[in-house]
This record gives structure tokens, C-alpha cells and sequence, in this order.
């Protein structure tokens, strides 16, 4: 059979993701390349005993269709984390839980983009949330991030124009590692707060900075523009697919309305275990044990890239999250250095598919991953592609 998909299906921009996988998975090969949590960090007894709890103390319950907006125990909870952390208010009528924050995004598509409508997104920015919100066929526009945050008076142009939607990370973005400074975040609030623009904050990396969290929410300064998202991927495990979102009172009743159109309601069982295993464990202690291995880890990392790469390349150290995002010298292909490290068997993820334009010399690095054995391995394929692709080897200099 001969079927065309749907112009919506067509619209799908592509991963990269998708042949990282298939390139990346051969035996033996380190990666540097995904966005996974360090598995040795999930905590298989305590989500155990949990799991267990749930589902023989409540599970004629639990086991049972439940609330499009999710278990209700959870929203409260992070409705006094958003209050009391997040310094916005909040309770559990603002509280949405998704299938992972993925949905929160998809979510946010359908309720708020018209097929043409201009859509401010950081450049370069999370490609998972771009491939998501591309299924409602926005033009996309980008925002310029450094190590500060995004360039403000480029985003205002854009809300001038009309931008409906803009989505940023304002902690550790993926894939940067940059932070928004205060005044970027003051800016940026006071930008949309006078508009028509939907601010989606996605705080995906929010709890692993590595001194505490980075900056104010801009949810807290504009919350009626704001919508909050969070997930447990990056804490407590991805495959729980547990995401949040906090939406301005205004939009509760047609989010969840629309929500259950699509999906009726999120997997409330590992919601539930979530929530158990939440009321059980010092929650500060266990992020902070978090925060302390990561940065470890991307200590470990800078250090032997300055061992290792500093003749070649250049790169920041983060202040928290998962990610190092890594030059090479201005006119340089990193695809080059890409393919010659899958040559090698080593997986690192090119940093131009994160962008609207430009990022050719770029590559994100993840360092929360690999062990330092892999660190090491990896670091000697990644010095030998760099040197390659250098042209200053090849000139003599
Ligand atoms: C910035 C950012 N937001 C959201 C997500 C998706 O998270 P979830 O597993 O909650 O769908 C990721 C995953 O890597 C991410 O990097």
C-alpha cells in the first residue's frame, strides 16, 4: 500500500538521535553523546520497597483508571515545592503530571500553536522539545544563548513579532550547559509579562546545580505567562516517564480538558510509587548526594580534557547539569570530529542539529554518564579526531 502520512507527520524534524542510536550502539563502543542519568545513582531498594508497598497496600486503587492530571498526593507535593522552592504559587489545581515532561511540551503545542505561528526557541536548544513542538508546524526562530543566557533584546524583536510561543532552559541548558544570569532571567520576565507570549521554563536540570539552584524561577516573576515544567527523569529514573508542569490558573481547565484527549491520563502507578518513596527519603540529603557525584564526575571530565584536548579545542565548565559543550577552531566541521570518533568507537553528540543557524565547530559533551575508565578511553579517540580535523595540523603550525 502507497499511503502519504500527514502533513503533521511530515513536519517532524529529524533527531540526529535516531542514528546516534543505531551508530552508537555497536559493541564496545563509549558514549558521550546522551542525555542518561549515571544509572548507579537509581535507587533500586528504596523504589523497590515502594513499588512493593503500592501496589499490595492500594492496588485495587492504583491498579485502576485514575485523574487526567495525575495522583493527587504527588500534585500536592510539588504544589508546596513550588511555593516553598520556587518561590510561585501554587496548588494541586495547578499541578499537571505528564508522561515524562515530553508531554508537557506536546501539550503546550496543541494548546497554543497554529500551523505558521513564529516560535522563539534558544539557539541552540534541546532538540527533543524542538522535534516535539515541530509536529504543529511553527516557524521556528532563534534566540542567541552564551554562557549569561540568551541574548534579550533578540527575543524582544521576536515577541514584537509576534512570536506565540518561547522555550527555554533557563539552568543547565541542554545542550550548553549555560545558565541564565538574574538580569537575563528580570528581563525576560519583564518581556513576556507585557505580551502575548506563552513562556514554556523548562527546568529539566534545575535541581543539579552544583552549588544549589542557579537563579530565581521566571515563573515567579510572570506567572501569569509561565508556564513551569519538571520531571524525575534526571532524579529519580527516566523509564518512570514522571513529568510535571505548572500552568497559570487560567489554563488549567483546557490543558487537562486537552490532555485527556489525548491520552486519557499519565501512568499514575509509578506516580504513586514516586510518591511514596518521596515521603520516605530525606529529599535535600538525596539531591545533594546527586549534585556532589555529578560534579565529581565533571571534574574528573574537565581535567582530562585539559590533559587531553586544550592544544585543539576549548569548552566551559558548567556550573551543574549533565553537559560540556565543546569548540573547535571557528571554520571547523565538527562533523568531521564526530565521525572519525564513531570510526574509533567513541559516540559524542555534533552540536549543529541543536541549532537554527550556525554551531558548525560545536559538540556536546555528557560527562554525568560514562565511568572514568570510559572517561579516559574515550578521551584519548576524541584527542586523536580532534587532532585530525585540526587545520592548523595540517598547515604545520
Ligand atoms: C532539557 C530537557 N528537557 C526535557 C527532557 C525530557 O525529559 P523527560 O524524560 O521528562 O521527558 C530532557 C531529556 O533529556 C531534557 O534534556
Amino acid at each position: 500500500m502507497t499511503r502519504s502520512f500527514s502533513v503533521q507527520a511530515g513536519g517532524i524534524l529529524d533527531s540526529f538521535i535516531m542514528q546516534l542510536a543505531e551508530e552508537g550502539s555497536k559493541p564496545g563502543m563509549i558514549s558521550f553523546a546522551t542525555g542518561l542519568p549515571d544509572s548507579s545513582l537509581f535507587d533500586l531498594e528504596g523504589l523497590a520497597g515502594s513499588a512493593r508497598e503500592i501496589v499490595l497496600r492500594s492496588g485495587k486503587e492504583i491498579l485502576q483508571y485514575g485523574s487526567t492530571a495525575g495522583y493527587y498526593p504527588l500534585r500536592e507535593r510539588l504544589a508546596g515545592y513550588c511555593r516553598r522552592k520556587l518561590g510561585f504559587d501554587a496548588s494541586p489545581e495547578n499541578i499537571i503530571l505528564t508522561n515524562g515532561s515530553q508531554e508537557c511540551f506536546d501539550l503546550v503545542g496543541r494548546l497554543f500553536l497554529n500551523r505558521g505561528d513564529l516560535m522563539a526557541v534558544e539557539n541552540p536548544g534541546y532538540l527533543g522539545a524542538k522535534q516535539c513542538f515541530s509536529a504543529y508546524g511553527p516557524r521556528f526562530k532563534g534566540v542567541d544563548i552564551g554562557p549569561g543566557g540568551i541574548d534579550v533584546p533578540g527575543l524582544e524583536a521576536l515577541v514584537k513579532e509576534g512570536a506565540a510561543l518561547f522555550y527555554s532552559i533557563p539552568n543547565h541548558q541542554n545542550p550548553s550547559g549555560y545558565s541564565y544570569s538574574d538580569q537575563v532571567r528580570r528581563e525576560t520576565a519583564s518581556i513576556i509579562s507585557g505580551s502575548d507570549c506563552v513562556l514554556v521554563e523548562d527546568d529539566a536540570y534545575g535541581e543539579l546545580g552544583f552549588s544549589g539552584r542557579a537563579g530565581r524561577t521566571m515563573k515567579s516573576m510572570a506567572p501569569d505567562n509561565i508556564i513551569f515544567t519538571g520531571s524525575f527523569s534526571k532524579i529519580l529514573s527516566p523509564a518512570m516517564r514522571i513529568g510535571w508542569m505548572a500552568v497559570p490558573g487560567w489554563m488549567a481547565g483546557q490543558a487537562v480538558k486537552t490532555l485527556e484527549a489525548s491520552s486519557l491520563q499519565p501512568g499514575t502507578l509509578c506516580q504513586a510509587i514516586a510518591e511514596d518513596y518521596l515521603s520516605k527519603t530525606d529529599y535535600g540529603a538525596y539531591v545533594r548526594r546527586l549534585r556532589k557525584v555529578y560534579r565529581g564526575k565533571m571534574e574528573i571530565f574537565t581535567d582530562l580534557m585539559e590533559d587531553y584536548l586544550k592544544d585543539y579545542v576549548t569548552w566551559n565548565i558548567p556550573d551543574g547539569g549533565m553537559f560540556i559543550w565543546m569548540k573547535s577552531p571557528e571554520g571547523t566541521d565538527a562533523m568531521r570530529i564526530y565521525r572519525s570518533c564513531i570510526e574509533k568507537g567513541l559516540a559524542v553528540m555534533p552540536g549543529e542539529p541543536f541549532h537554527i543557524s550556525g554551531g558548525k565547530n560545536t559538540i556536546r559533551l555528557n560527562f554525568a554518564t560514562p565511568s572514568e575508565e570510559q572517561m579516559r578511553a574515550g578521551m584519548k579517540i576524541l584527542r586523536s579526531a580532534c587532532q585530525e580535523s585540526d587545520p592548523r595540523a595540517k598547515s604545520g603550525l
